[in-house]
């Protein structure tokens, strides 16, 4: 198995409208879908979309929505022997607004992603140690996303979405690369503001601190930038693909990370500006498309094989 998915899966109920509503403001909105999302799964399904070997691991309610959305999972490739649909819960949802500028707004109702526990790191101990890149996130149960990324000896991508304030430093320092966007790298840190690419490299050197051991953040627009945990240390920017007209960024980000998840699995002899590259590219993808996994490409549709440019911070 390549990438491994210890994580969530939520149903979403996406709402497009002009503009976001303010607080206490009812809005008409033009468009109303459901589809499949949660962190966890986008990101599974983003890398096997790129062509990856997946597993995921992961709760369901045991509504008809859950059934479904593991058939869905089935049909996208993803190996599914440990997403089980628990009795008497319910599949998460997410209220998702979308506005014309492809900005986004959502509330998440975490459901039966509650119940992912310490011991689903055991019982799936054959794919624990068998998959060359697991990816968490913070929509299941923190502890249970400890034990996972202790108990992983190849590369582990902490995604610390949705951020906290006081995220458990051994969470920060048990995972190979914390990778995080500008919004929850300036709660995680407690910088401010991230608007610049100034912004990001103190962010950078504050996990650094923290912990981390190797840190991307992802910066919409920008692009996105890393350092290496060994000294010296580099910070490097690698500049966003350049995109025609945004559509919908929800889910960007997971296209991102499956994506580089994909890299990490199958091209880990490259320089990281390639891997971190081709995931802008999937991400630019995914913002001129309509939906959260529905936005996510092939290969063939990312135009995945180019080079990349960056420039030292
Ligand atoms: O990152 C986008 C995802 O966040 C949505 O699919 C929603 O389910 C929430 O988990």
């Amino acid at each position: 198995m390549e990438v491994l998915v210890f994580g969530s899966a939520i149903v979403d109920f996406v709402a497009y409208a002009d503009r976001l509503p303010k607080a206490g403001e009812t809005l008409h909105g033009h468009k109303f879908v459901t589809g499949y999302g949660g962190k966890g799964a986008n990101q599974c399904v983003a890398a096997a979309r790129l062509g990856a070997k997946c597993g995921m691991i992961a709760k369901l309610g045991d509504d008809a929505w859950g059934a479904n959305y593991l058939k869905q999972l089935q049909a996208e490739n993803v190996n599914v022997d440990y997403v089980e649909q628990c009795k008497g819960e319910t599949t998460g949802i997410a209220q998702i607004s979308v506005a014309n500028s492809g900005e986004n707004h959502i509330v998440i109702v975490v459901g039966a992603n509650n119940l992912l526990s310490v011991q689903d790191v055991k019982k799936a101990k054959n794919l624990f140690d068998t998959a060359k890149v697991l990816i968490c996130q913070f929509e299941t149960p923190l502890n249970a996303t400890l034990e996972a990324l202790q108990s992983f000896k190849g590369i582990s991508i902490l995604n610390a979405a949705p951020a906290i304030a006081q995220t458990p430093p051994d969470l920060i320092k048990g995972a190979t690369i914390f990778c995080v966007n500008e919004t929850e790298a300036a709660l995680t840190t407690g910088c401010e503001q991230i608007s610049t690419l100034e912004h990001a490299k103190t962010a950078m050197k504050k996990l650094l601190q923290m912990g981390a051991n190797n840190v991307i953040i992802t910066l919409g627009a920008l692009g996105a930038v890393y350092v290496r945990g060994e000294a010296p240390h580099t910070f490097i920017h690698v500049p966003a693909v350049r995109v025609e007209k945004v559509v919908d960024t929800t889910g960007a980000g997971d296209a991102f990370i499956g994506a580089l998840a994909f890299n990490m699995a199958r091209f880990n002899d490259l320089p990281w500006h390639q891997l971190i590259g081709a995931a802008n590219r999937v991400a630019a993808y995914s913002v001129q498309h309509p939906g959260t996994q529905a936005s996510f490409p092939n290969p063939e549709q990312a135009y995945y094989n180019a080079e990349y440019t960056w420039q030292e911070l």
